[in-house]
């Protein structure tokens, strides 16, 4: 098995967090590049929380800031789920320097530098560096094997009725990947629901051993709000799906499907409108990921994790 040469866009975040960890600690993955957006908590804080994960993973990937704001508009953060910290007040030692320049620079470098279709670039965040990255220099797309996203709803938002978190905080630069023409997979909300932490499957997580990452990465699920979308019964882990599917598609049921964004000012902006069952008679232009083997996905983030310092 060659690893998949991958880049990660993210903001973390406590899922974000716990996502890059389970890339870092698989052997599919050759992560050689992690960015960052505002997202959930602002660049500062999302910039330090990237070091500091890749940093406890000593594995030497470079991190690089990107953009505070979206397309057309402020990201609005989300501490009342990620803490003002954005790691849902775990403390994790200080991670190296920053690596010069900016994310979309940096995106594209990478992919100058790979073989044709052979990078995996993975979204945990709007998506502002990738569209960035692919409007300045189109023809690089020609490098992505894959992009999977978390991003995105076929029924209610998370941030309004309509709209996913990612997928409203940028939906201009979602409607860009959408038609970039390169495979495209995503993990929606639909999907992580199916993801779903509880207080007992952390104290079932944490019976086994692990070095920091993976403690860390226990406080840091123990940490998850309990969400009222369902009854306070726990929290959907959202970007480690994504990751998973890179790793382990065979723990998916996938369909291809026809989506596009709802760009109209109004309640429904940012919605993601996916056409499951082809009654626009489009063509596809994303790979829906709909059903999760959830035991084996806790395994196999437990598994990963544990391995890492
Ligand atoms: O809607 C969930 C998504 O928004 C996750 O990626 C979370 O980290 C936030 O970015
Ligand atoms: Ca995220």
């Amino acid at each position: 098995m060659t690893p998949k040469p991958t880049i990660i866009d993210c903001d973390p975040g406590t899922d974000d967090a716990v996502a890059l960890w389970l890339a870092l600690g698989s052997p599919e993955l050759d992560v050689r590049l992690v960015t960052v957006a505002g997202g959930n908590v602002g660049l500062a804080r999302t910039t330090a929380n990237a070091r500091a994960v890749v940093g406890l993973s000593g594995r030497a990937v470079p991190v690089v800031a990107g953009a505070e704001r979206s397309l057309l508009a402020d990201f609005r953060a989300e501490p009342a789920v990620h803490g003002a910290d954005g790691l849902g007040g775990v403390v994790l030692p200080e991670g190296p320097a920053l690596a010069p320049g900016i994310a979309a620079d940096a995106i594209r470098d990478t992919l100058r530098g790979a073989a044709p279709a052979s990078v995996t670039v993975i979204g945990l965040g709007p998506v502002t560096n990738l569209a960035l990255a692919f409007a300045t220099e189109p023809a690089l797309a020609d490098r992505v094997a894959e992009i999977v996203l978390m991003s995105g709803a076929w029924a209610e938002g998370n941030i309004t009725p309509a709209a996913e978190f990612n997928a409203w905080n940028d939906p201009e630069a979602l409607a860009m990947l959408l038609h970039l023409g390169r495979p495209l997979a995503m993990a929606t909300l639909d999907l992580t629901a199916q993801a779903f932490v509880t207080p007992a499957l952390v104290a079932d997580l944490a019976r086994r051993p692990g070095g920091a990452c993976w403690q860390a990465a226990l406080r840091i699920l123990g940490a998850l709000p309990a969400s009222k979308r369902f009854g306070h019964r726990g929290f959907p882990l959202h970007d480690p799906c994504a990751v998973a599917w890179a790793i382990a598609p065979a723990l998916f049921g996938a369909r291809q499907a026809f989506a596009e964004m709802d760009l109209a000012a109004g309640p429904s902006r940012g919605r993601t409108v996916i056409d499951r069952w082809g009654r626009l008679g489009r063509p596809a232009n994303l790979t829906l990921l709909e059903t999760l083997d959830a035991p084996a996905f806790f395994d196999l983030l437990a598994d990963r994790i544990a391995a890492l310092p």
